[in-house]
């Protein structure tokens, strides 16, 4: 079989697709609200449509310990252990501190203890060692001890983890039918990797919707986001559409990162209030919150209309809140 069309289950539902009445009340817009925190194992996220064909393609290789780079609070790394653990394979995460501690208990709690309790295997390297050059000796050793290891690619953001989210595209597309009658104006993420805002952006173009996929960046804090968006979005678009004239529509703002990744803002603490009080929904101080904050600084400044429907897309990272349980002290 074709390796895009080859995935493993990770998710046994579509992901629900609520409107958020009092916030849509409170901003303007109809706002809903596309839940991929919810479902799956290792406390669920946006990465698991990823692993879906990346995991499948190293099961087709035969691999049997699957390894990736992360740190001590990394979604991506706590949903791959989930998703090891699920199905039967061994995995390992190549650790190093990239946000600094926020709090005397910062690599204990969150994902760190999600982490603990699934016994991942965690082998924590030096800030100035090369991730990719340690995953590799890593992968060595296992294979000298007659295993098959697996590199994941980072944040799952290559072709076949990209492609998670193009299917994540057209099951917005079928649910939003049965909800308004045309297709959303905006679509709203965080972008770290760039998987999955290329995925959206390509899934949306292809379906031929005037849908326009608003990446707020997380890390980044430069055009280079563009670039790596465009070069996935254009791969995807490639082994989809081959010679198509597709026009995606997109845009990725880079002013809500703040001082870096992985530190908080104000507008983001405020973003992540006002949805626990309004809606009783959780967002992460790591990236769904500093999407809210730019989504709410668009509307209050009309750069988006109040006629115009929106979807956020909820990536996860609800671990992350009690991570950073002191923001609000
Ligand atoms: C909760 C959450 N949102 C967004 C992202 C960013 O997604 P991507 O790396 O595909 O841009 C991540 C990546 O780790 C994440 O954990």
């Amino acid at each position: 079989m074709n390796k895009i069309h080859n995935k493993v289950k990770l998710l046994n539902r579509e992901s629900s697709l609520e409107f958020l009445p009092n916030l849509s009340n409170n901003l303007g817009p109809r706002i809903y609200i596309k839940r991929d925190d919810e479902g799956g194992r290792g406390g669920g996220g946006n990465k698991l449509r990823k692993y879906e064909r990346i995991i499948a393609d190293a099961i087709d290789k035969k691999a049997d310990t699957l390894i990736i780079a992360g740190h001590f609070q990394s979604n991506a790394a706590r949903e791959l252990v989930g998703a090891a653990c699920q199905l039967g394979l061994k995995s390992v995460v190549v650790c190093k501190t990239m946000i600094p501690e926020q709090n005397p208990t910062f690599n204990k709690n969150g994902n760190a203890l999600l982490m603990k309790l699934m016994s991942a295997d965690i082998i924590a390297i030096e800030q100035e060692d090369d991730f990719q050059t340690e995953m590799e000796r890593i992968a060595d050793n296992l294979r000298e001890e007659g295993n098959v290891p697996y590199i994941i690619p980072f944040g799952g953001s290559n072709l076949l983890g990209s492609l998670g989210y193009l299917d994540c595209a057209n099951e917005i597309i079928q649910q939003f039918k049965n909800v308004e009658e045309k297709a959303p104006d905006y679509i709203i993420t965080p972008t770290g990797s760039g998987g999955t805002m290329a995925g959206l952006i390509a899934g949306f173009a292809i379906a031929e919707t005037e849908t326009r996929v608003l990446g707020f960046s997380v890390l980044h804090k430069n055009i280079e986001i563009n670039r790596i968006v465009t070069s996935l979005m254009n791969e995807i678009i490639d082994n989809i559409k081959p010679n198509s004239t597709i026009k995606p529509n997109f845009k990725i703002d880079t002013n809500f990162v703040g001082d870096a990744y992985g530190i908080a803002t104000e507008k983001g603490k405020r973003a992540i209030k006002m949805l626990a009080e309004l809606e009783g929904i959780f967002l992460c101080p790591v990236y769904t919150s500093k999407a809210m904050a730019g989504l709410i600084d668009y509307i209050r400044n009309n750069k988006i209309g109040k006629d115009e429907t929106i979807i956020f897309i909820h990536t996860g990272g609800m671990p992350l809140v009690h991570a950073y349980y002191n923001l609000y002290d």
